[in-house]
C-alpha cells in the first residue's frame, strides 16, 4: 500500500484541480444564464470527479494513519470542504441574482485556495504558515 502513496497523492491533487476548474466553468455558466448548465454530462461529471477525489482522500488517511481525529489541518481541510461546498451550491445554483453568485463564487475558490494551503503547510493556519 506504500508504494501506492505517491501515484494516489498524485491523483488526489490532479483530482482537486479538475474539480476547481470544473466548477469555476459552471459558475462562469451559470453567471451567464447559460444552458451549458443543463446538459446531463455537465451535472454528472462533477460527482464522478468528487467522489474519486474523497476516495483518494480515504486512502491517503489510511496509508498515512492520519485523520480529522488526530491530525487538526485533516479537520481543518473537512469542515472548510463543507463550506467549499456550500458556496459552491450558492454560486451555481440559489443565490438569486448575478452579483450575489459572483460573490459566492469568490468565496468558494478563496476557500478551495485555504484548503490547498491546509493541505501543503499540513496546518489549519494553511498559506499564512509558509510565510
Ligand atoms: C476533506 C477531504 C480531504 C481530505 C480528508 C484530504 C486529505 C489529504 C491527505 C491525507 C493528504 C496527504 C498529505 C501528505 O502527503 O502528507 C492530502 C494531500 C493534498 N490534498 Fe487533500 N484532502 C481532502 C480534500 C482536498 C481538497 C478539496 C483539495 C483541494 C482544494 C486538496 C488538496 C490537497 C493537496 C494539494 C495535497 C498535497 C499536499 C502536499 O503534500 O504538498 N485536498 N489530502
Amino acid at each position: 500500500m506504500q508504494d501506492l502513496y505517491l501515484p494516489i497523492k498524485n491523483l488526489h491533487m490532479s483530482l482537486a484541480m479538475l474539480s476547481l476548474a470544473g466548477f469555476a466553468i459552471r459558475a462562469w455558466w451559470a453567471i451567464n444564464s447559460s444552458t451549458l448548465l443543463q446538459q446531463r454530462w455537465v451535472k454528472i461529471t462533477p460527482h464522478i470527479v468528487d467522489t474519486l477525489l474523497l476516495t483518494s482522500a480515504v486512502l491517503l488517511m489510511i496509508i498515512l494513519g492520519q485523520h480529522p481525529g488526530n491530525q487538526n489541518w485533516i479537520l481543518a481541510k473537512v469542515i472548510a470542504l463543507v463550506f467549499y461546498i456550500g458556496f459552491g451550491t450558492l454560486a451555481i445554483k440559489r443565490a438569486p441574482s448575478k452579483a450575489g453568485k459572483i460573490l459566492f463564487l469568490i468565496l468558494a475558490i478563496t476557500t478551495f485556495s485555504y484548503i490547498i494551503g491546509v493541505a501543503i503547510a499540513h496546518h489549519p493556519a494553511s498559506w499564512l504558515q509558509l510565510i
